[in-house]
């Protein structure tokens, strides 16, 4: 048997294409691709360019499909049932545009992400539904805390809800198996925003109850960019019209299936990003990845428990697992967050969000098997000097 060869994050880094001079904390915006995953990429492009038309009427729909049931295989769910689109934004318009009524109401968080909030706003607006976002205190004391807040948005006109497995702005992973499972026991449909969760924390959606699940692949899968899913349950597959009308809504019986054909083909464009799944999957385990998550793990309740107290600020939720993947938001108290994160990226070459969410910043890292501790050092010795030497941001109050 050959012996597991567990790499260093130094080399760790080198089999991605990143630049070596940024300290990289900022894989939760669009991920970063191996150049092992981006040379299969390239691979899949240069034989579009050979046969353009037999690659996508007859080679590209065969591997899309192999593609689909590696994925499926990895989140656990039927390929039959899943759709690529480029991404999560995507997969919600489909939705907002397919799924509201009149009167209804949709339960949400405040801790959404933003474009999320602006798509399901405007189509409630459209056809006269109410988008309830409801409050969620922080820090989070507890699961229960979350949702018993949750569910106090709840009234006789809630018919939907929606929400983040992991959310953007604070990086915190939500119970959404027990916010599913209570939302089915009210007979609600539900739909979640899983964007930063494949890859990232396990998923297997066949046990979640979910109606409707969008993820990227393109985060911590590290597909190339523009590789996301949309989950429909086949309950609701075919009462949903294509955001984008092409050849498959007249054209049926491609796939025997009005989910895929009206969703799948939307007009010419470069698919081939969606062919990738099977050599992210190869590179995971290759570089024995799983393994290697379990440290950042580790490093990101540690690195980012010294950052809050750096900060002045209490973590936002209990140092548990149950609540922290490899991301890590703390809070800061600053007027200017796109100013600090300029100076950040400008003056010390450090790649970190400094997010608003309502009248609140975060700053948030990602941890991956490349970062070293002493990364998060050096963000904090920066945050320092730049408290010395500009009004930027101010310690909190605890
Ligand atoms: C929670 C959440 N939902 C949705 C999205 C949208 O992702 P995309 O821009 O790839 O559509 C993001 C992006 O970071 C996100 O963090």
């Amino acid at each position: 048997m050959t012996e597991k060869v567990i790499k260093n994050a130094k080399e760790i880094r080198q089999l991605f294409l990143l630049d070596h001079k940024i300290n990289f904390l900022n894989f939760g915006s669009f991920g970063a691709c191996p150049s092992a995953v981006f040379d299969d990429y390239q691979k899949w492009q240069r034989l579009l360019e050979k046969e353009p038309v037999r690659f996508i009427v007859e080679y590209g729909p065969k591997f899309l499909e192999e593609s689909k049931q590696a994925l499926g295989q990895y989140i656990g769910a039927a390929a039959s049932d899943l759709i690529f689109v480029p991404n999560p934004t995507y997969a919600i318009n489909t939705l907002a545009k397919n799924i509201l009524s009149p009167g209804d109401e949709l339960l949400t968080t405040n801790l959404e992400y933003g474009a999320m909030d602006y798509t399901w706003q405007y189509h409630c607006d459209q056809v006269g539904a109410t988008y309830v976002r409801q409050p969620i205190t922080l820090p989070l004391t507890s699961k229960a805390q979350f949702i018993d807040e949750f569910w106090s948005g709840y009234s006789s006109k809630t018919r939907i809800v929606f929400i983040s497995q992991i959310t953007s702005s604070t990086g915190l992973i939500f119970p959404v198996a027990e916010i599913c499972a209570e939302a089915k026991r009210r007979g609600l449909i539900i739909i979640v925003d899983g964007a930063h969760v494949p890859g990232h924390i396990p998923l297997n959606i066949s046990t979640l109850q979910a109606d409707f699940y969008t993820g990227a692949c393109h985060k911590w899968m590290m597909a190339p960019k523009g590789c996301s899913f949309l989950y429909a349950s086949k309950e609701f597959q075919d009462t949903l019209d294509p955001l984008v009308i092409s050849w498959g809504f007249k054209t049926h019986s491609a796939h025997g299936s009005i989910f895929q054909d009206y969703h799948q083909y939307t007009g010419t464009r470069d698919f081939s990003a969606y062919l990738c799944i099977p050599a992210t999957l190869q590179f995971r385990e290759d570089h024995h990845w799983d393994i290697l998550l379990e440290k950042c793990r580790a490093s990101v309740l540690k690195k980012g428990a010294e950052l809050s107290e750096f900060l002045g600020t209490l973590p936002l939720a209990p140092l548990e697992s149950a609540f922290y993947g490899q991301l890590y938001a703390a809070e800061i108290q600053t007027s200017y967050p796109e100013e600090l994160q300029r100076i950040l990226f400008t003056n010390y070459a450090i790649e970190i969000p400094v997010m608003r969410q309502g009248d609140h910043c975060y700053i948030r890292f990602s941890f991956q098997p490349f970062n070293r501790e002493v990364e998060l050092d050096e963000l904090i010795a920066a945050l320092e000097e730049i408290r010395t030497t500009t009004d930027l941001w101010t310690k909190g109050n605890r």
